[in-house]
């Protein structure tokens, strides 16, 4: 099979497409037929040896998984060659195939697109976790969503939205900007004006907003923390930005605020059973049209290079899916 495979963290010119043995699935584990790898922010970090959890070499990339099974391991009773599945893996997508334990893999939905599966699994997940888990959302909050045309932020603007928040996107271009109003967000703000806070002021109700999700960090931080109502919350999921942005501690006593961290790998590992039941809801809720798919850019496995090196860049335009090549016969059996 061919593999997206990296041997150094020192550079990514150091992955190339590499051909390798098929792996057999050992006791308790599947062989899937990869159908659609989506990548994020995360899987740019970590093919460099720079996101928190360090990968052993030689390492394949590749984390959100979504294909066919064609081959289970001795002792897996509860799955069966062809049920179309998803995981997510530290790493192994970009692939033809990849070995991975049963217990870690879910069914897609019949008629939900192997594809969209990969592409929505982490993002929808997680910004369901940060709204409704930690955030504790309600239909009457002004929600501001940083990096809102992001993978995870496009998703917090679907979910916030279609939850009756009123909902405002920043984001640091006219087309991301129209891209988050498509998804539900009824204002915008471009945070790259050093003087965004006093467009923020402007269009939220009351001048000011109950939760902030951000996934960027850095210079948006302090000022999105600032613009904060009493009792407010603002999640922390990570530094799409760069920088690992500060705050002056009386900052939370002044706004009776809450700093919320957000770990969707914590939760997902914590609480199997309940991520499970609210993977399933959103997955039929993106079959059915009750929320949108994401907007996703499709590389082959033959442009890998270029789809890892698109998870970094902030010009990109939707999730990056990788679609190794001649795709896989998607039976579209139900989960
Ligand atoms: N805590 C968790 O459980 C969890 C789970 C998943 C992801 N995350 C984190 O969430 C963050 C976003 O992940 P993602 O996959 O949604 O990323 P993404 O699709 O690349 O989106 C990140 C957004 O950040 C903005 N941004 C600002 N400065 C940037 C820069 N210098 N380079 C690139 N983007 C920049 C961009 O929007 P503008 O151009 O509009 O500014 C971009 O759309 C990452 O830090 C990731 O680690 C956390």
């Amino acid at each position: 099979m061919q593999a997206f495979a990296g041997t150094s963290f020192d550079s990514l010119d150091s992955y190339a497409l590499t051909e390798l043995p098929v792996p057999e699935p050992g006791p308790g584990q599947v062989r899937l037929r990869v159908a659609a790898t989506a990548l994020g922010y995360v899987d740019g970090l970590m093919a460099q040896g720079r996101y928190q959890i360090k990968p052993p070499l030689p390492y394949v990339p590749g984390g959100e998984i979504a294909g066919v099974l064609e081959a289970v391991g001795a002792g897996v009773s509860t799955l069966a060659v062809g049920d179309r599945v998803v995981t997510w893996q530290l790493g192994g997508g970009m692939a033809d195939c990849v070995v991975v334990d049963a217990a870690d893999v879910d069914g897609v939905p019949g008629d939900l697109p192997l594809p969209v599966a990969a592409a929505m699994l982490v993002d929808y997940q997680t910004a369901h976790f940060t709204l409704f888990e930690r955030g504790r959302l309600t239909a009457t909050d002004r929600v501001l969503v940083l990096g809102a045309a992001g993978g995870v932020g496009a998703a917090a603007v679907a979910l916030a939205a279609r939850a009756g928040a009123f909902v405002i996107a920043a984001a640091g271009a006219d087309d991301k900007r129209q891209a988050a109003r498509a998804l539900g967000a009824q204002a915008t703000v471009d945070y790259r004006q050093p003087d965004w806070r006093e467009a923020l002021k402007a269009c939220a109700p009351g001048g000011a907003v109950d939760v902030v999700v951000d996934p960027v960090g850095g210079d948006a931080f302090e000022p999105a923390f600032r613009s904060l109502a009493k009792d407010g919350r603002h999640l922390v999921l990570g530094f799409a930005g760069g920088a690992i942005g500060r705050l002056p501690a009386n900052l939370a006593l002044l706004k009776n605020a809450d700093l919320l961290g957000v770990d969707v790998r914590h939760f997902l590992a914590t609480q199997p059973e309940r991520a499970r039941q609210v993977r399933g809801s959103l997955f039929r809720r993106v079959r059915d049209g009750v929320l949108p798919p994401p907007g996703m850019t499709r590389f082959t496995l033959a442009q890998a290079a270029d789809a890892l090196r698109a998870t970094l860049s902030r010009e990109r335009r939707g999730k990056v899916v990788v679609v190794p090549q001649g795709g896989v016969a998607d039976t579209g059996r139900l989960a």
